[in-house]
């Protein structure tokens, strides 16, 4: 696996697995790779001929108050998982190379970027903008057949296939099932800040949306009803941002459950800001997010 720094070595590089007639898988992440990450790299290695993964560390995308430099960034670790896992080539730009010196542009998504994370209280807008501004980027330097991102971030794999279908973009986006540890924990990358006081109370995220899940199986739609449930669940966390049950197209909150939902989570361990969602299926036990969950705004699959 090679590793590149610019847009030009990056787009040389694809050039060539193209001329050999292979599609390109595109695995987007700020790096600090964890099983999560590595399950995409894993799909796009399995559906692609080639598979890029890019490691940056956007700081468009932070909110503020929350500390860029301190974010894990471990390329030596990262570099070595992603060979392990068959990539064919790691693209891991300097800050200068994706923002250049009078950078001026921004990709912004309205709507749903407007609720839950993105809610004007949290200054979620701002970190959505961040996001599409630099996934727009990446894909318009690959141009990859295929992009992957976990379903743990329901929000944002909502919000880039909403850009990608408005800006005819060609790539496919794949949402990948979200990764847990064994006491449910969705694996990221900001699990790394918990203390181990702190992670122990973490499990409650995925206990609630559990608990709202076995509820739901036993007949209960009203999803007042199943928000209250679910934060009695969650006590031992510090605050709890929101728990919502939606629409897992629109992101519109559902006042009974009489469909497919998904239910959301965010809420702070310490100083440590954590997501989580499942997907909910009434008088049937949770399933896990397939890739239809999170279908186009228009239902279509890409
Ligand atoms: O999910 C992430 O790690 C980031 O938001 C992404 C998609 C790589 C953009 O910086």
């Amino acid at each position: 696996m090679r590793t590149v720094a610019t847009v030009a070595e990056l787009r040389d590089q694809l050039d060539v697995a193209r001329a050999g007639g292979l599609s390109i898988g595109l695995v987007p992440t700020m790096g600090a790779l964890h099983e999560g990450h590595l399950s995409l790299i894993d799909r796009s290695v399995a559906e692609n001929g080639f598979t890029v993964v890019t490691v940056f560390v956007n700081p468009t995308q932070f909110r503020p108050g929350e500390d860029l430099d301190a974010y894990p960034r471990k390329l030596a670790e990262d570099t070595a998982l992603a060979a392990e896992r068959g990539a064919d080539l790691l693209f891991a730009p300097p800050v200068e190379e994706v923002y250049p010196d009078g950078f001026a542009t921004s990709v912004s998504v309205g709507g749903i970027t407007e609720t839950l994370c993105g809610a004007p209280e949290r200054r979620g807008h701002q970190h959505f903008d961040g996001v599409t501004t630099v996934v727009a980027k990446l894909f318009n330097m690959a141009g990859a057949d295929r992009a992957y991102f976990g379903q743990k971030d329901a929000q944002q794999v909502a919000v880039i296939r909403r850009m990608a279908h408005d800006l005819n973009f060609r790539v496919q986006i794949v949402a990948c099932p979200t990764v847990r540890e064994a006491d449910g924990l969705a694996l990221s990358s900001r699990n790394a800040y918990l203390t181990p006081e702190e992670r122990q109370r973490a499990g409650a995220l995925s206990r609630a949306l559990h608990s709202v899940a076995g509820a739901l199986t036993e007949g209960e739609t009203d999803a007042a009803r199943l928000c209250e449930l679910a934060h009695s669940e969650l006590s031992p966390v510090d605050e709890v941002e929101y728990f919502e049950i939606v629409d897992p197209g629109t992101l519109e909150p559902l006042t009974t459950v009489g469909g497919p939902a998904l239910a959301v989570v965010a809420a702070r361990v310490g100083a440590t800001r954590l997501i989580d969602n499942l997907a909910l299926q009434p008088s049937t036990a949770a399933v896990s997010a397939p890739d239809t969950t999170n279908p186009t705004p228009q239902g279509a699959v890409i």
